[in-house]
Parts: C-alpha cells; sequence; structure tokens
C-alpha cells in the first residue's frame, strides 16, 4: 500500500508541473501521464500528431503545449533550415579597425561570444570601450545603433575614455555616455547576479553588446586551489550559458576579456594560455589573442573561430583608441 501512495505523490508532483504549462488543465495533465508523458522532457521530444493521437486531444492544443514545454526547459529544437533563417541574422558590429574587423570576418558577431585574451596592459580594456562606442554607430557606419551593458569586474572603466573615442567616431560624447550602462561587479556571485539582471534591460535600453572585464578575474580570485577548481568551472560554465543565452534571445553580441596564465610545460615559444581552460576554449565563439609587438604595436591573433583561419594583424593604441596600424 506504501508503494501505491507513494506512485500516488510522484503523479501529483508531475501533473503539478505539467498543469503550469500554458494550456494544460488538470485534465489535459492527466490525459497526458495516460499515456506517459509524466515529464516536460518526454514532451520536448513528441512530435505534435503523436501526442495528440496518444491523448485525443487536438493537434494545435498539442503543438501549444510542446511549444511551452520547451520554452519551460530552454531547449529550442529546430531545423537546419529555422537555424539557417536565424544565422542570417547575425550582424556585426564593427570594432573602429578595418584590419580587426577583417580578421573577425566583417565584426564581432551577434548571438555568439568573443573573448580577447592577453597579458596587462596589452589593451583588452582599450578594446572594450572601444566597442562600447562603436556598436552605436548607425549601421552604415558599421554599428548597431543599439547600446551597452558594461560589466566591470577590475574596476579600470574610465568615462573619460568613452568621450575621446566618441569623438573620434563624431559621436556626441554625452549621448555616448548615456548609452553605456555601467555595473561594477564586486564578486563572482554579484557578476552572475548583475547579468541575470540584464535580461528585463536588453529589450527595454535595446542592448546590444553586452562587454564583461573581466570575465575571470573573480572567478580565479575567489576559487584558489585544485579542490576547487571543479566547482570553479562548473560556475563558469553556468554563467558563459547565460551570456549566450542573452546573446540568441537578443541578437546581441558578447565580448569578454580573458588573462593569462604561464604554461610551465612550454620549453619553446609562447607560454602564454588563456586562463579559463576547456569550460571557455569551449564555451567561446572566436577567440582572440593580444599581445605587445615591436614598435609598440599590438598583435592581435584569431585563435578560434568556428569558420575563420587562424590570422594575425597589427593595430596600434592612442588617445583615439584602437587604430589600424
Ligand atoms: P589588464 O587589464 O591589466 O590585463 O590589461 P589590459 O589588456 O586591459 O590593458 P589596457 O587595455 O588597460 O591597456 C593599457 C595600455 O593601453 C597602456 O599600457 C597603454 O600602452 C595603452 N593606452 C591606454 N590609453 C592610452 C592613450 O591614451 N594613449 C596611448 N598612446 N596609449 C594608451
Ligand atoms: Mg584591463
Amino acid at each position: 500500500m506504501p508503494e501505491e501512495k507513494d506512485e500516488e505523490q510522484v503523479q501529483e508532483e508531475i501533473s503539478d508541473d505539467l498543469t503550469e504549462l500554458e494550456g494544460v488543465g488538470p485534465v489535459t495533465a492527466k490525459r497526458l501521464i495516460g499515456a506517459g508523458y509524466t515529464t516536460l522532457e518526454s514532451l520536448v521530444l513528441a512530435t505534435s500528431s503523436e501526442l495528440a493521437a496518444a491523448t485525443g486531444i487536438t493537434e494545435s492544443a498539442a503543438r501549444k503545449i510542446i511549444a511551452a514545454a520547451r520554452k519551460r526547459l530552454n531547449v529550442e529544437v529546430m531545423s537546419a533550415y529555422d537555424y539557417y533563417l536565424q544565422r542570417k541574422s547575425v550582424q556585426r558590429i564593427t570594432t573602429g579597425s578595418r584590419k580587426l574587423d577583417d580578421l573577425l570576418g566583417g565584426g564581432i558577431e551577434t548571438q555568439a561570444i568573443t573573448e580577447i585574451y592577453g597579458p596587462y596592459g596589452s589593451g583588452k580594456t582599450q578594446l572594450c570601450h572601444q566597442v562600447a562606442v562603436t556598436v552605436q554607430l548607425p549601421p552604415e557606419k558599421g554599428g548597431l545603433g543599439r547600446t551597452t551593458l558594461f560589466i566591470d569586474t577590475e574596476g579600470t572603466f574610465r568615462p573619460e575614455r568613452i568621450v575621446q573615442i566618441a569623438e573620434r567616431f563624431e559621436l556626441d560624447s554625452e549621448e555616448a555616455l548615456k548609452a553605456i550602462l555601467y555595473a561594477r561587479a564586486f564578486t563572482s556571485d554579484h557578476q552572475m547576479i548583475v547579468t541575470e539582471k540584464a535580461e528585463s534591460l536588453m529589450k527595454e535600453r535595446d542592448i546590444g553588446i553586452i562587454i564583461v572585464d573581466s570575465l575571470i578575474s573573480h572567478f580565479r580570485g575567489e576559487y584558489v586551489g585544485r579542490e576547487s577548481l571543479a566547482a570553479r568551472q562548473q560556475k563558469l560554465n553556468r554563467y558563459l550559458h547565460k551570456l549566450l543565452k542573452l546573446a540568441l534571445g537578443y541578437n546581441a553580441a558578447v565580448l569578454v576579456t580573458n588573462q593569462v596564465v604561464a604554461d610551465p610545460g612550454t620549453f619553446f615559444g609562447d607560454p602564454n594560455k588563456p586562463a579559463g581552460g576547456h569550460v571557455l576554449g569551449h564555451g567561446v565563439t572566436a577567440r582572440l589573442y593580444i599581445r605587445r609587438a615591436k614598435k609598440g604595436l599590438r598583435q592581435i591573433t584569431l585563435v578560434k573561430s568556428p569558420y575563420l583561419p587562424e590570422a594575425s594583424i597589427e593595430v596600434k593604441i592612442t588617445e583615439r583608441g584602437v587604430e589600424d596600424a
């Protein structure tokens, strides 16, 4: 007898869950469960005709229930054609350097995470300031005419720099400053919360790019030692998913900066590698490496891209920002 009760309880919990879906009342929930659709996952994987046949609900009702379940679980299964159409809506933001734009295949992509890593003083924060401005440019000048959310974890954002860069791009500096939402994040938890809050601002403020400078410093500072590495990586992974979801949901770009760590196994060549390990390596769509080069220039290398070859260019950093060398 207690077994039966358990089962009933389980059913109760499941049907509670299902009735939270749009279009599912207690009666429909019962039908779904009776036909074996006891979880959101099972609904996500069903086709509308299959579900209609098994439960006796109409096909259009079934379609709505499946869509609601997908939404709840954040699963978007789509045909390659739909994906193709979605990709066509990808836009690019000029970096303000023609060469860097070319390296990126036309600029920083929306619906993706672009990472720039490099040692201290290599120019990562400078580039962030610049892109916070260029996204505001009208499309005919390579921008999106949209605003920036700037998440600063190191306290190195300088509004004065925005003024200089805005002048270079012939934007009104006051307007340019107003079009940048600035958030200082003091811990990795704070960084997560600030980013979560962004969800409601994305549409309201028409945010075209989220900049996180730096993505990793709090994570590295708070999770020290081997035993906390797994926890750190898990949290970092969750954070990256959060960013990607915003990028996809609002056709926005994400630009993050990352530090380098010395690879002790390197005897020849460059010992610098990006921090964040595989989680970050897999989580970002495109990856740039910036370092100081000869004559005060900066070399930027595209080290990862889904479709572009590895290549390098050189730029200079001046009071006007990042410019072609
Ligand atoms: P970390 O955050 O410390 O890892 O470094 P970063 O890669 O963010 O470096 P950042 O973008 O802050 O670059 C700082 C460097 O940019 C300085 O060392 C300068 O070489 C250069 N820079 C910044 N502002 C100016 C400027 O107004 N004129 C010139 N000529 N160079 C500048
Ligand atoms: Mg910096």
